[in-house]
């Protein structure tokens, strides 16, 4: 529920950074402790960790967007209350990840706005259209695939409430990571013309889906210091490998091919080699110009305007049962 009390702006302490601090800041997070909205940290680790848990929770919400699409044409009843509640789902994991933004001094509506306006990023692979039921089967399979591989190391992040709402999110993850997959079995042995969407989903989705660990590290920024103050536990590169490893069999399984000629193992390093990512591609969707940035963008603040009255009465119903408890 959206009220006005949760969303109220905590200003954080404006403490200059004295060495002491930051170096015993620095040793709380090297002895694996757990650090708590009100202890005192780095004013760029506050920053980081605001980009960071706004942006998932950016894409948690936006990530609705797609799949929300099918749930009038999903193929049975069972198929529909399944995608429905996983889509529900995405909508607690991003309410879960505001609350924990929110412990570090910005309020929802700032977050929000700066979604709106443009000028918060979310996931990329949100910015590409769902155009056949088996691209539902597709992202449970592979992007909720992905974003697994990169929560359960954010299960032990430094900050302790992003580190809390991680660990229900992943439990749930792991549940639309099935469903999606189910789904590709069902299609994989099915007639001809199944098979052939199973495909055409698994090409449209394979590579959005390795972008979606971030450009490469020799040219992520932020890396290196996230990794020292444990707000990341692996580097992008290294969790796109595990992702290739755990999904290439996967595709043999399904008996479908992944769309990449270069794509072979490689006994030395023990795991797949695989071809070149389009870091254009990345870089050009990242900068709002993926195949339906616009309309995601268009449905979320429609969604925000149609929802006006439900914020307007949740708060005139806490103003009323506060102005009851005074009396
Ligand atoms: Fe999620
Ligand atoms: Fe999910």
């Amino acid at each position: 529920m959206y009220t006005t009390e949760m969303s109220k702006t905590v200003k954080p302490i404006e403490v200059a950074e004295d060495p002491a601090l930051v170096e015993a800041f620095e040793a709380r997070v090297a002895a694996d402790e757990f650090i708590e909205p009100k202890d005192w940290m780095p004013d760029a680790y506050r920053k980081t960790l605001v980009r960071q848990i706004s942006q998932h929770a950016h894409s948690e919400i936006v990530g609705m967007l797609p799949e929300g699409n099918w749930i009038t044409r999903a193929p049975s009843l069972r198929r529909k209350a399944i995608l429905l509640a996983k889509v529900q789902d995405e909508a607690g994991h991003g309410l879960y990840l505001y609350c924990a933004a929110e412990t570090l001094g910005t309020s929802r509506e700032q977050m929000i706005d700066a979604l709106h306006s443009g000028k918060a990023k979310y996931s990329t692979i949100f910015n590409y259209p769902t155009l056949t039921w088996a691209d539902i089967g597709a992202i449970g399979w592979l992007v909720d695939g992905a974003a697994i591989m990169n929560q359960v190391p954010l299960q032990r992040t430094s900050y302790g409430p992003y580190a809390r709402a991680m660990v229900r999110v992943c439990k749930e993850e792991s549940f639309h990571q099935r469903q999606g997959y189910e789904i590709m079995i069902a299609l994989a042995n099915g007639t001809p013309e199944q098979r052939r969407m199973a495909q055409d989903a698994l090409n449209r989705w394979w590579w959005p889906s390795l972008m979606m660990f971030g450009p490469p590290d020799d040219n992520s920024p932020n890396t290196e210091r996230s990794m020292r103050w444990r707000i990341k536990r692996e580097t992008n590169d290294e969790l796109r490998q595990k992702f290739v490893d755990i999904t290439k069999p996967q595709a043999d399984y399904l008996g479908l091919t992944i769309p990449d000629a270069a794509l072979a193992w490689n006994e030395e390093k023990g795991g797949h080699d695989y071809g070149e990512i389009d870091w254009e591609e990345f870089y050009a969707v990242v900068r709002g110009e993926g195949p339906v940035a616009r309309e995601r963008m268009e449905a979320r603040r429609k969604a925000w305007d149609d929802g006006a009255w439900v914020r307007d009465a949740a708060a005139a119903h806490e103003a009323k049962r506060q102005a009851k408890a005074a009396a």
